[in-house]
């Protein structure tokens, strides 16, 4: 039977004998050390591909926790706001312990996948006229009232099961990397991550606590520009967040690990899907690209990353949102009939893949 975090990780995370276990195969997700980006810019770049969750996100290692503690509690409903990948999670979840689960989403900003996801685990899907942030404070209003169980990243719960994701990077790597670039929407996460490190730090299973580089989009950086931003826009509409719930959290991480909050445009974060694809075979979503994107802005003013470790979380998978990539990740299909000749043409002539650029 596959392991599960709630076993594995039991000493650190909130579990009593009352705490029931729930899983649906999440975490030990694949750290993968990269050949071309490492070799080109001389440092050991290692890649979590957190789309391997079973959800095809992160949200996962915090989701088990939530909806664990939420069964202690005996709550029968749970309720998130969403920019597409929590509401995956809790519906997934919810559908397996009968709970039922309300999403709510900003009509018309969330990839078609992730849509797909909580219809087909069967959620309650309420597309509101506005934002996240206007999500996020309508499901604080009301879930008292309805007696909801939160299972967005404000629910403590899930902060804590995200911390998984650092215990696993350290567990592998055996020591802490130096670096670790990841995308910053509502900013749990990467509170999540110093959080892990600092236990495991306090174990004496690392020295160090890696320096946090978080990555917002040019035009959703409340974190960067230390201001709330009303609109927020960014093609990665994973992290199309103004105002995140844990900003005071994650200015620590940032604070306490001499690590920063970078912004890129969203061009750099599709050039950075489009190289993490074709150079290390990794699609990724666009939010989570921004953590390469960020990288590659980085080592243009700075040189203390060269030799050193660095780890990129890559928080979705890129098949959740196949609108974006359709129209940007470029490639040319070549129309044949269907006569051996054709196709055999069609393999010589053409032009426009890696494929053509290695081998002829
Ligand atoms: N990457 C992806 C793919 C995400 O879905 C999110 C957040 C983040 C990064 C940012 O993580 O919020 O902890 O800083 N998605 C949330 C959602 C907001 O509703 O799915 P964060």
């Amino acid at each position: 039977m596959t392991k599960s975090l709630f076993n594995h990780y039991k000493k650190f995370l909130p579990i009593t004998p009352e705490t029931p276990e729930v899983t649906l195969g999440e975490g030990f997700t694949p750290l993968v050390k990269s050949i071309n980006l490492s070799t080109k810019y001389k440092c050991d770049m290692y890649f979590k591909l957190e789309g391997c969750n079973p959800s095809s996100s992160f949200k996962d290692r915090g989701m088990f926790m939530a909806v664990s503690k939420a069964i202690e509690k005996n709550k029968n409903k749970i309720i998130c706001a969403s920019t597409g990948n929590t509401s995956a999670s809790a519906a997934a979840y919810g559908a397996k312990y009968n709970l039922d689960t309300i999403v709510i989403i900003p009509s018309g900003k969330i990839a078609l996948g992730k849509l797909l996801q909580a219809m087909a685990y069967g959620a309650k899907i309420i597309s509101i006229k506005g934002n996240f942030d206007q999500a996020l404070n309508a499901v604080r209003d009301i879930s008292d009232s309805l007696n909801l169980e939160i299972v967005n990243s404000i629910n403590p719960f899930r902060l804590e099961g995200q911390m998984t994701g650092a215990f696993e990077i350290v567990d592998e790597l055996k020591s802490s990397p130096d670096f670790q670039f990841m995308p910053v929407g509502n900013a749990g996460n990467i509170s999540s991550y110093f959080k892990g490190y600092n236990i495991y730090k306090s174990e004496n299973k690392i020295l160090d606590i890696p320096r946090l580089m978080g990555v917002q989009a040019e035009y959703s950086a409340p974190m960067v520009d230390n201001k709330i931003i009303k609109s927020p826009k960014t093609i990665a509409s994973a992290i199309r967040i103004g105002n995140p719930a844990s900003s005071e959290l994650a200015k620590e991480a940032i604070l306490k690990t001499n690590g920063q909050f970078l912004k890129v445009s969203d061009k750099e974060i599709l050039d950075a899907q489009s190289i993490l694809a074709k150079e290390e075979g990794i699609f990724c979503e666009p939010a989570s690209a921004a953590s390469l994107a960020g990288f590659l802005k980085y080592k243009d003013t700075n040189n203390d990353y060269i030799n050193k470790k660095i780890v990129f979380i890559l928080t979705g998978n890129g098949l959740k949102d196949p609108e974006v990539a359709q129209k940007n990740l470029k490639s040319e299909i070549i129309n044949t009939s269907s006569k051996i000749e054709d196709i055999s043409n069609a393999i010589i002539s053409g032009k426009s893949s890696n494929f053509f650029k290695r081998f002829f």
